[in-house]
């Protein structure tokens, strides 16, 4: 008797471990049993090595709008992500560095701070790490990081702010990825959506047709199976059979950038010469099995972003919801590597219910965040004379500052 119970306490073991391995496996997809509810945003996260403060977010503002951060000094953060488009861009695959256009659609940058994987493809950790990446990327920023060193050393007001903020005697670049990231963290979080307010107690901030939207969400149309928490999303990875855009099959300019892309985030020889898309999650991890996945999106201030999609396939809620209505799509990855994820699969949704999720959606953002475009700061010839001996100044021809700094 003894050994049968100790046995079978064995096989209990063993069941729950093949059930907790089993479910782990299937929580790579999406757990039906482990998503954070829907919750109100608590403040912003604030890393150790970069805190806010209201000087550094200003300098940071200032940095977002100012085109000396890329290569030809044309292209400011804010040109891709501008402010009146949702702090992302309106066409559905953004523009590019001048000479180029992107491949993917351009992101909003409001709350960003929450996420702990950025880019469509996640590729990135953090908001100083992007910001960096986006700078000096080929089809964006494409800047060399000692000549935007050097312009932001030559514009007195940010030697004098760098200074203050960051106690250098000269900016040092990488200092103005620590002061855009605060601006977004500082300025570009919004916390007071009606689904805030909903979540929060305040039951009227949501209409009756938003809070039917709600349920469905969060029940029939199972969209918190992956679209779940704060930020509206747990992300992870998924294959939804998003269809190919057009542009590469239509446009020379685009099909130039998507084979640069190919080349440069290093696919296998096979699949540049094979794949006639983009191939997502694949490119981080060079597994087949994650071709076209994509992380799932936040969803808040969506109400300003369109189109969607990481190529902006589609241009409303609407046609989003359709898709979803469908069971997804099909796309080269769900065929070839058979990778689509099984979540989705078609809803049977009525016309109000389509109505409902689309309410329910566009309550998810706030007010517009709208801000004036500051004008930025000249350059002015700045010679480095700290710490010059007379002797070597003159050798330079830099002894006239020498005594004026002096004198002062
Ligand atoms: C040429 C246009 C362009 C420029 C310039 C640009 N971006 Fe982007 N940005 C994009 C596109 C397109 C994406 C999505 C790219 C992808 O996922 O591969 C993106 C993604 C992002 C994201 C990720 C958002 C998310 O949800 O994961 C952040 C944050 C961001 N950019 C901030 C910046 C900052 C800060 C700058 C300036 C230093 C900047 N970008 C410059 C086009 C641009
Ligand atoms: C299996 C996980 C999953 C489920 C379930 C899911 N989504 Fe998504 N959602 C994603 C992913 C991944 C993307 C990006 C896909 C891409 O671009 O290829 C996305 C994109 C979106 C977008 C576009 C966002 C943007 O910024 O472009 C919206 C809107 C959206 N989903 C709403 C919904 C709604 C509403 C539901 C329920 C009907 C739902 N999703 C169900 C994973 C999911």
């Amino acid at each position: 008797m003894k050994s049968l119970t100790y046995l079978s306490v064995i096989s209990l073991f063993a069941a729950a471990m093949i059930m907790a391995f089993g479910m782990a496996d299937l929580s790579a997809e999406g757990d039906p049993d482990v998503d954070p509810p829907l919750a109100p945003l608590g403040p912003v996260p604030e890393p150790l090595d970069n805190k806010i403060t209201p000087e550094k977010a200003e300098l940071g503002k200032m940095l977002y709008f100012d085109p000396k951060l890329s290569g030809d000094a044309s292209l400011a953060c804010s040109d891709c992500h501008a402010p009146k488009q949702g702090w992302g861009f309106s066409d559905p695959i953004c523009r590019g560095y001048p000479g180029t256009v992107h491949w993917r659609n351009c992101q909003t940058v409001v709350n960003t701070g929450f996420l702990g994987k950025l880019f469509w493809q996640g590729n990135a950790k953090s908001l100083e790490k992007q910001a960096k990446t986006a700078a000096t990327g080929g089809v964006s920023g494409n800047g060399e990081a000692d000549v935007m060193e050097q312009r932001l050393r030559q514009t007195p007001y940010y030697v004098e702010k760098f200074r203050e903020v960051f106690g250098t005697e000269r900016p040092i670049l990488n200092d103005a990825w620590l002061a855009i990231s605060t601006f977004e963290r500082a300025q570009l979080t919004q916390y007071d959506t009606p689904l805030d307010r909903y979540l929060e107690g305040e039951i009227d901030a949501l209409s009756p047709l938003a809070v039917q939207g709600m349920e469905l969400f969060t029940g029939k149309a199972n969209c918190i199976e992956c679209h779940n928490g704060a930020m509206l999303t747990d992300e992870k990875y998924y294959n939804l059979g998003v269809p190919r855009p057009f542009e590469w099959e239509e446009s020379g300019l685009n099909a130039i950038t998507f084979r640069f892309e190919l080349y440069a985030k290093g696919s296998h020889e096979k699949y540049y010469r094979e794949f006639k898309d983009d191939l997502g999650l694949y490119f981080t991890t060079k597994r087949p099995s994650d071709m076209g996945k994509f992380r799932t999106p936040p969803l808040r201030y969506i109400l300003f972003t369109a189109p969607y999609m990481h190529a902006g396939q589609f241009y409303t809620l609407e046609e989003v919801i359709d898709f979803y209505d469908e069971g997804g799509g099909e796309n080269e990855m769900t065929g070839r590597a058979g990778n689509k994820t099984p979540i989705l699969r078609p809803l049977n949704l009525s016309d109000e219910e389509k109505e409902a999720l689309v309410a329910f959606l566009e309550e998810l953002s706030g007010e517009e965040i709208v801000m004036a475009t500051p004008k930025v700061p000249p350059y002015e010839a700045f010679p480095d004379v700290a710490g010059l001996s007379q002797a070597e100044a003159k050798r330079i021809g830099l002894e006239f500052h020498l005594s004026a700094k002096a004198k002062n």
